[in-house]
């Protein structure tokens, strides 16, 4: 965990409640944080729900793991220290997201069990929901479907410390909820999550 650095530093509460914006949007904010190895559908469920939860009129965004590396974690590479880093940076950023009421949804590997814990521990600390989606697939199918020709690079030796090949990936043990994309179809995982959402009645309205 990182340490805190600045000292004389206050927190400045808003005038703003929770409930309030809660109102206001006609939902709960929640962080959707989806786990899985490279090629297992994180990023194609993502974009499918957040399309389906703004044609029905809620508030979705998504934090992709490849479009973050482009601008705020540009600095950060596949180490275990940089992975660390990244993921830190990814819960503190859905739990904004998730208090300003919208429902944020994840898609980083996020190989590491106690990172993930981590996210889960600030989301539980203020009292925000916070749902584990671990899209599984077997290793094989996700080199089979290798989008992105990295496994292929990785067998090859040509990318060094690729998850699932020569670096880790710690299987969520109580994820709330379970995708195995090998035998649903999209449409069927968004479905899964829509219901996951009613339930926990985050769509208000
Ligand atoms: S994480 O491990 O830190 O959570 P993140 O989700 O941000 O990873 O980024 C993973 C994406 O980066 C993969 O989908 C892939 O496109 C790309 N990538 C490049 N190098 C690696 C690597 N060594 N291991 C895993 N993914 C990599």
């Amino acid at each position: 965990m990182a340490e805190q650095v600045a000292t004389n530093i206050t927190w400045h509460e808003g005038e703003v409640t929770r409930a309030e914006r809660e109102k206001n949007l006609g939902q709960k904010g929640v962080t959707l944080w989806m786990t899985g190895l490279s090629g297992s559908g994180k990023s194609t469920i993502a974009v499918a729900l957040e399309q389906v939860l703004m044609q029905r009129g809620y508030h979705a965004y998504r934090l992709d793991g490849d479009n973050v590396r482009h601008g705020l974690n540009k600095n950060l590479g596949f180490s275990a220290t940089d992975r660390e880093e990244n993921i830190r940076r990814i819960g503190e950023v859905t739990k904004l997201f998730a208090d300003a009421g919208f429902i944020s949804i994840t898609s980083f590997i996020s190989p590491y069990k106690a990172d993930r814990d981590n996210a889960r521990k600030l989301h539980e600390e203020a009292g925000l929901p916070f749902i584990e989606v671990y899209v599984a697939v077997p290793l094989d199918v996700a080199e089979e479907r290798d989008p992105k020709g990295l496994y292929k690079k990785a067998r090859a030796g040509e990318l060094k410390g690729f998850t699932g090949i020569d670096d880790p990936y710690e299987e969520p043990e109580n994820p709330e909820l379970h995708l195995h994309t090998e035998k649903l179809s999209v449409a069927e995982s968004v479905q899964m999550l829509l219901d996951v959402l009613e339930q926990r009645g985050i769509l208000m309205s």
